[in-house]
């Protein structure tokens, strides 16, 4: 499973990318408020700092204006991909842009049936929002499923990339879906590394470490 880092601040995306953490980013309007930055400028940045897929969203409702701003987007870099809204028009924008060869992210997916029809539109990544569905006691992880035995039964190239990622255990749980890609915020992905009991054993390691006067350099 591919990891995105679902964040606009470059510090938090160099420091996972230095580790190797990044396959890809994603932003959204509101990540690029909490930023504080000009949308076409840091996500220029992210595309430098990133080899793989950037996703930066359109901010207009009606078709054309998303093919409009979808090209200006793509002009940025070579790796980025056009994040267009679930809509009706966000799905002719979806097929006009990914038919010019652009990388097409179709966000705010809720249902399997919006999935198939990103998938017949031609998206590269279908972007199911997991934790807010959760928030309304629906089952984000039963979406995931769904889209996988759909896209598998008719063999759509469209990747499951599960957004609105909360916790670690939405990471294991899509991974043994087999969601193509994740995208989680910079926090959950550095939650994975820990564990309580990894904790206890290195403390206890670290103690005995200092009572025998082990020292290796
Ligand atoms: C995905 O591309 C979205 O940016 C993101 O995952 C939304 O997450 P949220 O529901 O936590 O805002």
């Amino acid at each position: 499973m591919k990891f995105f880092v679902d964040t606009a601040d470059i510090t938090a995306i160099a420091e996972l990318n230095d580790l190797g953490m990044v396959d890809g980013v994603t932003t959204n309007p509101s990540l690029i408020l909490k930023s504080g930055r000009d949308i076409l400028e840091v996500t220029k940045e992210i595309c430098d700092l990133v080899a793989g897929p950037v996703s930066a969203e359109v901010v207009a409702l009606n078709a054309e204006d998303m093919i409009a701003e979808g090209r200006k987007l793509a002009k940025i870099a070579d790796n980025i991909a056009v994040k267009v809204p679930l809509t009706w028009d966000g799905l002719k924008a979806c097929k006009v842009l990914s038919d010019e060869g652009n990388m097409v992210n179709v966000t705010l997916c809720f249902s399997a049936n919006q999935a198939l029809l990103a998938a017949k539109a031609g998206a590269t990544f279908i972007s199911p929002f997991i934790g807010r569905l959760d928030d309304i006691n629906l089952d984000g992880l039963e979406l995931i499923q769904d889209i996988r035995t759909i896209y598998d039964n008719y063999g759509f190239e469209t990747q499951i990339l599960a957004a609105s990622i909360r916790t670690v255990n939405h990471v294991q749980d899509c991974a043994l879906i087999g969601a193509d890609v994740m995208t989680a915020p910079p926090e959950v992905i550095r939650k994975l590394a820990s564990h309580i009991l990894t904790d206890k054993g290195l403390e206890q390691f670290m103690k005995d470490a200092a009572a025998g006067n082990i020292k290796i350099v």
